[in-house]
């Protein structure tokens, strides 16, 4: 049995309409403390705005988010401050800043938020660097690095400030199996070794798998299912089945919502 101190995050009964789109419907959602929990669903379910509510960037409708007990929405503007800066963020499609070299990019939110002297900035950022296995990249342009390097260098960036809860959105994207590997490590090293808790958005149901200690699958702004990989992937759930198996037929349809096609092909929809 879990304690409730084991619980970072808490989504309770959350509700949150963007424009006519009901995105999430009554979603609940725990994230343990020290752990890596997965965010799986099918695209366009919520992920990225479920991210942006956890911190706050967004404000839902209905419900609570608790972190550390503590309901994020009464938050004072200092209070949220505080709080965003226990967050490191890995965006998805996260770009590095072109214009400057990989150290001055891990080191833009030393230089951002804190008056840190130079040599001390110097020290953190080699440190990072070395954590990602690339202080020997520290000197190169983004444009020089491969895609598995530059999420290596956007991860080191993420964990600059020391943050407790890093979240990753979608961090396998693009990447060859080999790099894809490399970053499923690091997401471990930097969870167990640094005490971090993790969230993780991604599709990639196989390096979930590998990584994951718990998984929430979402569809209609709701959990489809959750557990271990494992327990999802022997569900019975047609839902479920269909996403863990990369299957196309399914509960989830391939079309988003769209008119009558041979109407629309011949232009009978604009008449
Ligand atoms: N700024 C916005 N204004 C209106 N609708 C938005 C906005 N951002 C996202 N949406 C809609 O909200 C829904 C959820 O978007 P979101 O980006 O959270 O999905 P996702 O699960 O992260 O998808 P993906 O796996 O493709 O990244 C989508 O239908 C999207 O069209
Ligand atoms: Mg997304």
């Amino acid at each position: 049995m879990n304690d409730a101190s084991d619980y970072l995050i808490e989504i309770r009964d959350l509700d949150y309409t963007r424009g006519h789109l009901r995105i999430f419907k009554g979603l609940n959602i725990t994230i343990a403390r020290g752990k890596i929990t997965a965010i799986m669903g099918p695209s366009g379910t919520g992920k990225t705005t479920l991210l942006r509510l956890i911190t706050r960037q967004l404000v839902p409708d209905c419900g609570t988010i608790l972190i550390d007990g503590i309901d994020i929405a009464k938050l004072s503007l200092k209070d949220l401050y505080i709080l965003r800066r226990r967050f490191g963020m890995l965006f998805q499609n996260g770009a590095l800043l072109t214009d400057i070299n990989v150290f001055e990019n891990v080191a833009f939110p030393l230089r951002e938020h804190t008056d840190l002297p130079n040599r001390l900035i110097r020290h953190i950022v080699l440190t990072k660097l070395h954590a990602v296995g690339l202080r020997g990249a520290a000197d190169m342009m983004p444009s020089q690095l491969s895609g598995g390097m530059a999420r290596r260098v956007a991860l080191a960036r993420a964990m600059v400030m020391d943050p407790d809860i890093l979240i990753y959105d979608e961090p396998f994207v693009g990447l060859d199996p080999i790099s894809m590997g490399v970053i499923v490590r690091l997401v471990r090293k930097m969870n167990d070794a640094l005490g971090i808790s993790s969230i993780l958005v991604s599709h990639d149901v196989q390096e979930i798998a590998t990584v994951a200690d718990c998984s929430y699958l979402i569809s209609d702004g709701k959990v489809a299912a959750s557990g271990s990989p494992d327990e999802l992937r022997n569900t019975s759930s047609d839902l479920v089945r269909q996403f863990m198996h990369g299957m196309a037929d399914g509960p989830v349809a391939f079309h988003y919502a769209a008119p009558n096609y041979a109407e629309q092909l011949l232009g009978r929809d604009a008449e």
